[in-house]
């Protein structure tokens, strides 16, 4: 279960360009689990309609203070403790100096006051403004009170700019909202995408992973509070927020990549589709065309998830997946004893899922249980495997091998 299921967060929108971020942000709370409402400043009109936050939030967007029809239902005050958490994204410099001088003359200012769930302050500004003193000591004055301020994010800005000043993307909020999540504390190393078995400095012997599955649970993992290092093969990705990357390209570099930061950690998941086999040689040179018919040598590659799960200390959970195209059960399960897994996650290949697809369906085993996640987006699929494998490292009694 994502850290905000269930949770009531307020998103305050201020009038700033990064306001047209605003709808995914909501969209990704949404997803997360949470309940969210939207008040709007005056000037955050000018860059977003309401209707548009009241489409993606499924809740009328309040905008004014004196409301005599919001009155009646959920006045400024209930609104005020309703919320478990207000995240203000974007917060303008102008709405950072309200925020700290205590002014409740509209809507979002006077629910800072009232309220005793968490604040967070997502700075959105031209880099220059970010670095002015004022807005500076604003900001301290805030956290001093136990605001908490995201960000900014470096990076081109919509002045035309380089430099800090950017709102952090959707996501990265989402994480950091979440980061009190079920695994906090603990740390995963997962591996994802294909690893290319060079026959040539130009050839390789590969397979049509995208990596989609892996990073996608790589950041469910960071999302759920999780320290990630993500161990990815060739891929066109980037990276999911909160994650640190090792990008490799062989197996034998990925089980390199893996055994360096295995130690200590309480969960491994390897959804990475490795080379069973890899050219016995690598021609140093380009082969050239010929008439001729060639047959190049394949060895076996080293099972990094199996030398994993046979580590003297193993972490607390090893999770493997398998890519299937028939008796998927069987094999799954073959694996799982095989490699002495505590969970696998299954999947049937074809049809539009699994590989180097958008959508993914699991059946996921252990020892003595099961677990259908009916087709859908990977990133959703993700998170509900994230919370068997919380529930798994949580619980004592963890998924018996
Ligand atoms: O990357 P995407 O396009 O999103 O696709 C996702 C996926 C289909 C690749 C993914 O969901 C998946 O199923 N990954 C496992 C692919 C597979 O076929 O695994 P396998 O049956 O070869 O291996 C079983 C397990 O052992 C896997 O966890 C694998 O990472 C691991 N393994 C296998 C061989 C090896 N030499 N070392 C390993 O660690």
């Amino acid at each position: 279960m994502s850290a905000l299921e269930g949770k009531k967060v307020l998103v305050g929108v201020t009038g700033g360009i990064a306001a047209y971020k605003a709808p995914e942000l909501v969209r990704r709370l949404r997803d997360a689990g949470s309940q969210v409402r939207v008040v709007m400043t005056a000037g955050a009109e000018a860059f977003i309609t309401p209707l548009t936050l009241q489409a993606v939030s499924g809740h009328r967007v309040r905008q004014h203070l004196l409301d005599p029809e919001a009155e009646a239902g959920m006045g400024h005050i209930e609104l005020a403790r309703w919320a478990d958490e207000i995240l203000v994204a974007p917060a303008t410099a102008h709405a950072i100096a309200r925020f700290a001088a205590g002014l409740a003359d509209d809507l979002l200012g006077t629910l800072l006051l009232a309220t005793e769930a968490r604040v967070w302050l997502a700075p959105a500004m031209n880099r220059v403004m970010w670095a002015a003193p004022s807005v500076r000591d604003n900001c301290a004055l805030l956290e001093s009170r136990g605001v908490r301020i995201l960000g900014p994010g470096s990076g081109s800005q919509a002045c035309g700019e380089q430099g800090q000043g950017r709102m952090l993307e959707p996501e990265e909020l989402v994480a950091a909202l979440a980061g009190g999540g079920p695994l906090a504390g603990r740390r995963f190393v997962v591996t994802a995408g294909p690893t290319h078995e060079p026959l040539d400095p130009v050839r390789f012997i590969g397979n049509r992973s995208s990596g989609r599955m892996g990073f996608a649970l790589a950041a469910a993992l960071a999302e759920a509070g999780a320290e990630v290092d993500l161990v990815a093969g060739p891929v066109h990705l980037s990276t999911p927020p909160g994650v640190r990357r090792h990008d490799v390209q062989t197996a034998l570099a990925m089980r390199e990549a893996v055994m360096g930061r295995i130690g200590g950690a309480d969960g491994f998941v390897g959804v990475a589709a490795v080379a069973d086999y890899r050219p016995a040689k690598a021609a140093g040179d380009k082969i050239k065309k010929s008439e001729a018919s060639m047959a190049v040598e394949l060895v076996p590659n080293p099972d990094i998830l199996a030398e994993v799960a046979a580590l003297d200390d193993r972490p607390g959970l090893v999770v493997g997946f398998a890519a299937e195209t028939r008796d998927l059960e069987n094999a799954a399960r073959g694996k799982l004893r095989a490699k002495k897994l505590d969970l696998i996650a299954a999947n049937r290949v074809g049809d539009g899922l699994g590989f180097d697809a958008e959508d993914n369906a699991l059946e996921v085993f252990g020892a003595d249980a099961h677990w259908t996640l009916s087709p859908k987006p990977k990133t959703a699929l993700a998170r509900e495997l994230v919370a068997i494998i919380s529930e798994g490292l949580l619980d004592e009694g963890k998924p018996s091998r």
